[in-house]
């Protein structure tokens, strides 16, 4: 995304606080091994607002940290928590780390309900870039996810995260380029050319 280094380091630690503000959420509603309910989902939205609270006071070198953590729970649409931002309103960061967040939601095993396929993954993306998660941002993701399968990147952190068995180059290459093709014509020549 043309970031500099410390911009992407600023990243990664937004990443590790967004949720921060769970703290102030009671304990069996983050834990709870079922989905939980309006009221308690009620409850759990207050996370990054607190989150936002507690990171505010801080001093840090990376100043949208704590406004990263207040909106990673908005949506493009407007449908998001909790002020119902919308597109240009909501910090690019905040918009990566809602997509990060819910690709590890996706791939990670919860307690009432196993981590979907790849193929299911990039079926949900399709249907959510634009309503929820920036194209933008959508398309950085595939390059970097492609670039790691093509064998590109020095470190393989697609594969440390998501374990040795969840991705297979030869099948979810394709799948990965049909999408970024279809959020941006002109990727799909750029992605079969360094494939
Ligand atoms: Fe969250």
């Amino acid at each position: 995304m043309g970031w500099s280094e410390g911009e992407v380091e600023g990243m990664a630690i937004a990443g590790y606080l967004h949720d921060v503000g769970k703290l102030v959420v009671e304990r069996d509603i983050i834990n709870a091994p079922y989905r939980i309910d309006a009221k308690q989902s009620k409850e759990l939205n207050r996370h990054p607002g607190a989150g936002f609270d507690i990171l505010s006071p801080i001093h840090h070198p990376y100043a949208d940290i704590p406004l990263m953590a207040k909106y990673h729970h908005e949506r493009m649409d407007g449908c998001g928590y909790p002020d119902g931002l919308t597109d240009t309103q909501i910090p690019l960061g905040a918009k990566i780390v809602t997509l990060a967040d819910s690709f590890d939601a996706m791939t990670t095993d919860r307690p009432y309900k196993t981590r979907r396929t790849f193929a299911e993954v990039i079926v949900d993306l399709r249907k959510n870039t634009g309503p929820q998660f920036d194209p933008i941002v959508v398309q950085a993701f595939c390059r970097a996810l492609l670039k790691e399968l093509n064998g590109e990147t020095a470190e393989r952190k697609f594969l440390k995260m998501l374990g040795k068995n969840y991705l297979d180059a030869e099948r979810d290459k394709p799948l990965i380029v049909e999408l970024l093709s279809e959020l941006d014509p002109s990727a799909r020549a750029a992605a079969v050319g360094g494939a």
